[in-house]
């Protein structure tokens, strides 16, 4: 089968780094590490990401660069007739079930972004954001809405190919994602008072740091990353032979952790700046679509011109954040559909899309018309948040690390990830004990401690 590859590593990596980037590095790490020792949650973080996240990450891009096919093929042809061949299509399916409730939060930021720009939050009061959230969200149309339109826009992207979508795409989103980023954050810590705001990111403080810490860095680098599912295998299958993988490993990682600790500074100085206790932000859904629309207005000046700027771009940076990991994810299936049921491109993305389209107003409607459907005590959509993110990756994580570490041959991984001998890579033994050993147990203890074990252990 004719198959585009990426036409430059920059496009490579940006497309790789623009799955990587996205909610998660803005609404989750800046709060966390504010909360959990500041600098010394960040260095935790860092190693976190050195010692579990690249190899991993490394790994996932040689299955799909060797394979050169979709992830579930990938695994499949690794496997040779064992069991190991599920691991792909459950990478697959996870990453297809992640795009679900996903892209309904990418509605969201594209209401606030309307919002923001249409001056609404103006003379709102401070109690009130919360009910301007809520009856949103539980509004039957508007938010299917955005969500329509948002994922429209990825299938758009899809379904103009590797190189003149995604590639051309991430290498248009991605430095303008940056300049915003620098942008807010710099108008940020401009503010009076936010020096508070920045001491709090970074002071180290090293009594915070507990078993609780290590285990959140884990989760949260991982997630991070993207790794555990189908996105990094199925855009390395996009890679070409000459593409140095544990080079573009790095790359990938400095620029996702940057623009997570750039978000933080983009928080908390307008946060401290209006004398709001950080712990009372809350994380998540609550810290951007409640708390922050209030700090904003009330850190630039309510109804100000600047405050109409900031809020405006502040959306639509999770916008660009949200829809370029929505397309890693929408890829995802789009290449397993088109290539192992030999669909064209457009009808392999419609499908894709249309089963999204159908779950994911399932998950947006969980908030309003259907809130009263509950699984295991949850609505729909915190069931797809949470099965994916507590469960299937994590899982995921584990089983790629053991698959790679024990399953695949070793002089095929050396090989590859030297380029046949062109590249030094004296980190090889260290890659594969973390692989092996240091992986799949980091993994056990999130479970464990998931599972409240390790409080009961510990406490
Ligand atoms: N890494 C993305 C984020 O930080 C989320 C994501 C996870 C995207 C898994 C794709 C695959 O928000």
């Amino acid at each position: 089968m004719n198959r585009e590859n990426f036409g430059s590593r920059l496009g490579a990596i940006l497309a790789a780094a623009g799955s990587a980037v996205g909610l998660g590095n803005v609404w989750r790490f800046p709060i966390e590490t504010g909360q959990n020792g500041g600098a010394a949650f960040i260095i935790i973080y860092i190693l976190c990401i050195l010692l579990l996240g690249l190899p991993v990450m490394i790994s996932e891009f040689l299955i799909g660069r060797y394979t050169h096919t979709n992830t579930a093929g990938a695994y499949r042809i690794l496997s040779k007739g064992s069991k190991w061949h599920w691991l792909g299509k459950m990478g697959v399916y996870t990453g297809w079930f992640i795009l679900c409730y996903y892209a309904v939060v990418g509605g969201w930021t594209l209401h606030y972004t309307y919002l923001s720009l249409t001056n609404a939050f103006s003379g709102v009061k401070a109690s009130d954001f919360g009910n301007i959230f809520n009856d949103f969200v539980s509004n039957p149309w508007i938010p299917l809405l955005w969500f329509y339109l948002f994922i429209l826009l990825t299938h758009y992207v899809i379904t103009r190919g590797v190189q003149s979508g995604i590639e051309r795409s991430s290498k248009i989103l991605m430095p303008t994602l940056f300049i915003i980023v620098v942008f807010l954050a710099v108008s940020s810590v401009m503010l009076p008072g936010a020096s508070a705001g920045v001491e709090f990111l970074l002071r180290p403080d090293w009594s915070k740091v507990d078993s609780k810490t290590i285990i959140e860095a884990m989760g949260q680098a991982f997630f991070s990353l993207s790794l555990g599912m189908g996105c990094l295998c199925t855009y390395a299958s996009y890679f070409d032979k000459t593409t140095p993988l544990g080079k573009t490993a790095l790359h990938v990682s400095v620029i996702d952790t940057l623009i997570a600790i750039l978000a933080g500074f983009i928080i908390f100085p307008s946060v401290f700046n209006i004398g709001m206790n950080p712990n009372e932000v809350g994380v998540g859904a609550s810290l951007t679509f409640i708390s922050l629309p209030n700090v904003f207005q009330q850190a630039l000046g309510e109804g100000s011109l600047m405050s109409i700027i900031f809020s405006a771009f502040f959306y639509f940076l999770l916008f660009v954040a949200a829809l370029t990991s929505a397309i890693s994810l929408h890829e995802v299936a789009t290449a397993y559909v088109t290539e192992e049921f030999n669909m064209t491109r457009n009808r392999g993305a419609s499908l894709v899309t249309i089963v999204v389209l159908v779950l994911g107003t399932l998950c947006s409607l969980s908030f309003g018309p259907l809130s009263n459907i509950k699984i295991l005590d949850r609505n729909i959509f915190s069931m797809f948040d949470d099965l994916s993110g507590v469960i299937l990756l994590p899982i995921g994580v584990m089983f790629i690390s053991l698959f790679a570490g024990w399953r695949l041959d070793k002089e095929l991984y050396r090989n590859e990830i030297s380029n046949h001998g062109d590249i030094e890579t004296p980190y090889f033994k260290m890659l594969i004990f973390s692989l092996r050993f240091m992986i799949p147990l980091a993994i056990l203890l999130v479970f464990l401690d998931q599972l409240g074990l390790f409080k009961a252990i510990f406490k």
